[in-house]
C-alpha cells in the first residue's frame, strides 16, 4: 500500500513568495531524494501543491514568508521562506520531525 503526504503552500501573498517557496521545496525533495520514501514498510510519496489563502494570513502577510500546511500530519508552518526549504524537507519529510523554528498554531 502506498500513502501520500502533501505540502500545501499558500500563494496568496502580494509578494508571490509562496510560489518561490513551493519551487524551492520541490527542488529540495528531488535533491534530497525524498519524493518517495519507505516509512514503516509503507511507500510514502510527498508532493508540493500551491493553494489559495489557508486562512493563516497572520503567518503569511505580515512577514517575508508564506504559510504552509503538511497533510496528513496537519502541521502548520508560518513565514516560510525559500531559504528554509532545505531544512524543512530534511526535518519534516526526511526525519519525520516537526521543524519547531517555523511551526505555528493553525
Ligand atoms: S494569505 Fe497566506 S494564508 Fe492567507
Amino acid at each position: 500500500m502506498s500513502t501520500s503526504r502533501r505540502l500545501f503552500v499558500c500563494t496568496h501573498q502580494k509578494s508571490g513568495v509562496g510560489e518561490d517557496v513551493a519551487k524551492a521545496l520541490k527542488k529540495e525533495l528531488k535533491h534530497q531524494g525524498l519524493k518517495k520514501q519507505v516509512v514503516d514498510g509503507q511507500k510514502l510519496r510527498t508532493q508540493v501543491q500551491t493553494c489559495d489563502c489557508l486562512d493563516l494570513c497572520r503567518n503569511c502577510k505580515k512577514g517575508p514568508g508564506a504559510a504552509l500546511i503538511a497533510y496528513p500530519e496537519g502541521t502548520v508552518y508560518g513565514n516560510v521562506r525559500p531559504a528554509d526549504a532545505a531544512e524543512l524537507v530534511t526535518e519534516h519529510v526526511g526525519r519525520g520531525k516537526v521543524l519547531k523554528r517555523l511551526r505555528v498554531e493553525g
